[in-house]
């Protein structure tokens, strides 16, 4: 079936088999390898793209329920300049990552967060990413990242 959707602001159309997840419509039909599958039981998070503006485990949703959605992936973060989004230079510069692997999942995951509440404590922040696991057990940097994101994307006060 013919499924169109947007990703990372690009409308794109592929013909997709009706059981195709949307992690593997990203990374094998889209060539955007970012979102990563991590397991077999839509715990890891690994996987996490925004649908909609949502976070949500890409290896849980088929194709074609993304059908006249947006989908943003970390690959489509950055600016056009290649400017890092704040989540992604907090990540970097707290060393929220280790291997990698999670990172992609984890950066998403921590946009949502903070896009539904921009100034987390730092449970709030353990608790909103509970669903993404870290085979490199870095959590601490993780969360110190997305606190340092919240500070980032605080605006200016006059
Ligand atoms: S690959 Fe999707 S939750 Fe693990
Ligand atoms: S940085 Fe390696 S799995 Fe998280």
């Amino acid at each position: 079936m013919d499924v169109t959707m947007t990703v990372n602001g690009v409308e794109s159309t592929r013909d997709v088999e009706a059981r195709t997840l949307l992690v593997h419509h990203l990374r094998e039909n889209l060539d955007l390898r970012a979102a990563n599958v991590g397991c077999d039981t839509s715990s890891c998070g690994a996987c996490t793209v925004l649908l909609d503006g949502e976070a949500v485990k890409s290896c849980t949703v088929l194709a074609a329920q993304a059908a006249g959605s947006e989908v943003t992936t970390v690959e489509g973060l950055a600016a056009a300049d290649g400017t890092m989004h704040p989540v992604q230079a907090a990540f970097r510069a707290e060393h929220g990552l280790q291997c990698g692997f999670c990172t992609p999942g984890m950066v998403m995951a921590t946009v949502s967060l903070l896009r539904d509440n921009p100034s987390p404590t730092e449970r709030q922040v353990r608790e909103g990413l509970e669903g993404n696991l870290c085979r490199c057990t870095g959590y601490h940097n993780i969360v110190r990242a997305a606190l340092a994101a919240a500070e980032t994307q605080k605006p200016v006060s006059a």
